[in-house]
């Protein structure tokens, strides 16, 4: 065990935080006790609303169905800047470093109204409506969040897809959520690097002949192609519109925005969140898991692409009237300081990121931390993935100076807002665990036959009750929604996680139980990966499986079998590797790929992918039976080709 297995919260941490020990279990009875009267007072506290709730909330855990706020009214651009303006209309609403460290911008309440509000009216002169999507495919820069907050003024559904994306995997997110609107910029720039964001969206579009609008932000001033009728420039169309637009008075279940996410099979899966709920727990959750207090500037380094970006770049911190930081740039780039000049440039309190950027930092050792200040850090948290303890000890220890509680953050694409954590002041820490539930949470441990597991276990994590910022559908697909979520276990909804609970009830993440990598933080279903190789001329069958990685968490491992006519090559494997970066996106690339003869099949015909995982793992000690294969050789073969992965 490690020696700071509890730390105690250090008294200068404590000093001011929102809730101690006795304030968090008091309201966490509430929550789960008289819930109507706990989630009134919160969404009272919270949130504006145009008109008030008719009832609390309704749900169905076996559907999966849940209503929040019931008759409720709101807009959310409204709560994240409109009521803001009387008190903090000068305020800094959004700090922008640049990839380049010399540039940043600030955007105070008052001008994100503007640009919001121009938005949103060159969105309508193009015909955009109330519940109409559409795409955004963006860098860094603010204009992703006036994008998104000018959609929820409509009442536009936005759909982010990360910029990282192929414009294969563009165009069929663009196709499922039937967008007719995409809005980008000509490119982005990360690392020194740029990315051809809107070429990207020109390739996408050639098979997405509704689209009828490309609104593009001009951030490099790159030459790029342009059609006439279809494309706008974001800064010409903005200014040719008013700077006033009324929000629209939204319903508290209409839909908010849809983010898709990776699941064990077929195509990723648009989850659809709604509005009341939704804001209500992020707003909540980083008031209290981050301690944010006023004036503070808070900065999660996650890409709005990704569902932490939403919440926790976005909603949350705008809806509690945050200055939040939004980071264009890699961490190493133009060195490995750059976080930490970063904090010491805009005097960070607040900072959230994940395992994989923490470990990747500290290979590069402590020198580069240790020359700066870090003196304005206060609170320190993680996300996306499990963080090993020695990791988290380097981020307490070194980013921190022993001095900044680290909040380890469960939650994901489909529980939209944190539902595992610590509260800093409150919840006694321990490096690797994401502690307690939150308010409202209710989780617990089934075995795999459906038997809810008491006390000290190790089971599937799934969660009892309703949450008001819980998915709603697979968009298009509710059946697939019931299947994936609602149907593994009775009347609960499955997180595809594993977790084990200590004596303290402290709840240890052990990863996903079912065929989801994560890797870097990006969660990438392995059936994804398979299906890009096997579209490949050269290959036959494919099977595709995580192994450790010291930095990304998991790597990418895949074997592939080769058609008859097809010569297995390094040019081939090259090939193959650029495929599926072209097909996906260069974050799923495999990083092995080993060459099979055949694939361990049960006599029914099913990979058997707990043999392939444990030979990709080097854990051939515990292989279990191969008896019930249709050709057992086939391991025996795969074994001895097996890739030296050090
Ligand atoms: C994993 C990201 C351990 C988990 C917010 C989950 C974590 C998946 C943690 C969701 C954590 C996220 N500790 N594992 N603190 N946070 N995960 O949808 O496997 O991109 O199911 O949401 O990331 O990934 P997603």
């Amino acid at each position: 065990m490690y020696e700071i297995e509890q730390h105690k919260v250090s008294e200068a941490a404590r000093r001011d935080t929102h809730l101690d020990a006795d304030g968090y279990e008091r309201l966490y009875r509430q929550s789960i006790e008289q819930p109507d009267t706990f989630w009134a007072e919160q969404a009272t506290r919270f949130v504006d609303w145009m008109q008030p709730w008719s009832k609390i909330h309704e749900s169905n855990m076996d559907k999966g169905e849940a209503a929040w706020f019931i008759d409720g009214k709101l807009n959310v651009s409204a709560n994240c800047i409109d009521r803001h303006l009387a008190k903090r209309a000068d305020q800094t609403a959004i700090i922008w470093e640049g990839d380049d460290p010399s540039e940043d911008r600030h955007i105070s309440y008052r001008e994100l109204h503007q640009q919001v509000c121009r938005l949103a009216n060159v969105l309508k002169a193009r015909g955009v409506k109330k519940g109409d999507r559409v795409c955004l495919y963006m860098p860094m820069i603010p204009e992703a969040a006036f994008a998104m907050l000018a959609c929820t003024r409509i009442g536009a559904v936005h759909s982010v897809v990360f910029g990282g994306f192929s414009p294969d995997a563009l165009r069929d997110r663009i196709q499922n959520a039937e967008c007719r609107v995409v809005i980008t910029a000509d490119e982005g720039v990360r690392g020194g690097k740029s990315i051809p964001l809107k070429q990207n969206v020109d390739k996408a579009l050639a098979d997405c002949p509704d689209v009828h609008t490309v609104v593009t932000v001009k951030r490099t001033g790159a030459d790029i192609p342009w059609h006439e009728h279809r494309d706008v420039w974001c800064h010409e169309a903005c200014a040719a519109v008013s700077d006033v637009c009324e929000p629209e008075p939204m319903d508290s279940e209409d839909p908010l925005f849809i983010l898709y996410t990776s699941g064990s099979t077929g195509k990723p899966k648009g989850v659809l969140h709604t509005t009341g709920g939704y804001l209500l727990s992020t707003a909540l959750t980083h008031h209290y898991v981050f301690d944010y207090h006023e004036g503070e500037v808070y900065w999660c380094t996650a890409d709005v692409g990704w569902v932490t970006g939403h919440s926790y770049i976005v909603y949350g911190p705008l809806c509690n009237g945050a200055t939040t930081l939004m980071f264009e740039g890699v961490p190493t780039y133009p060195n490995a300081s750059r976080c930490w000049d970063i904090v010491d440039k805009h005097k960070v309190n607040i900072f959230y990121t994940a395992p994989t950027a923490i470990r990747a930092l500290m290979a590069l050792g402590d020198e580069p931390v240790k020359s700066t200040s870090r003196a304005s850090l206060r609170l320190l948290g993680s996300v996306g993935e499990p963080i090993n303890p020695e990791a988290w000890e380097w981020y307490y220890h070194v980013v921190g100076d022993s001095r900044c509680p680290v909040v380890d953050t469960w939650w994901q694409t489909e529980t939209g807002s944190i539902l595992i954590a610590p509260l800093p002041g409150a919840t006694d820490l321990k490096p690797g665990s994401a502690t307690r539930p939150f308010f409202g949470v209710e989780p617990a441990l089934y075995d795999n036959d459906g038997n809810e597991l008491h006390g000290v276990a190790d089971g599937n994590l799934v969660i009892k009750r309703s949450w008001p910022s819980q998915i709603r559908t697979v968009y298009g697909d509710n059946q697939r929604f019931i299947d994936t979520y609602f149907s593994t276990y009775k009347g609960v909804y499955f997180t595809g996680d594993g977790a084990r609970r200590d004596e303290d009830g402290y709840y240890w993440i052990t990863g996903r139980v079912d065929d989801v990598l994560n890797i870097s933080g990006h969660r990438i279903g392995t059936a994804e990966v398979e299906s890009a190789l096997v579209l490949h001329d050269a290959v036959a069958e494919a099977a595709v499986v995580g192994c450790p990685h010291d930095i990304k968490g998991q790597a990418i491992y895949a074997y592939v079998m080769p058609m008859h006519n097809a010569t297995p090559s390094d040019e081939l494997l090259a090939d193959l590797k650029v495929y599926v970066s072209e097909q996906v996106g260069a974050f799923a690339k495999p990083d092995f790929i080993q060459w099979a003869p055949g694939l361990p099949k049960t006599r029914s015909g099913k990979i058997m992918r707990r043999i392939l995982r444990k030979i990709a793992c080097d854990e051939l000690d515990t292989l279990g039976d191969t008896s019930t294969l249709s050709d057992p050789t086939v391991v025996d073969e795969l074994i001895e080709h097996r890739l030296n992965r050090g």
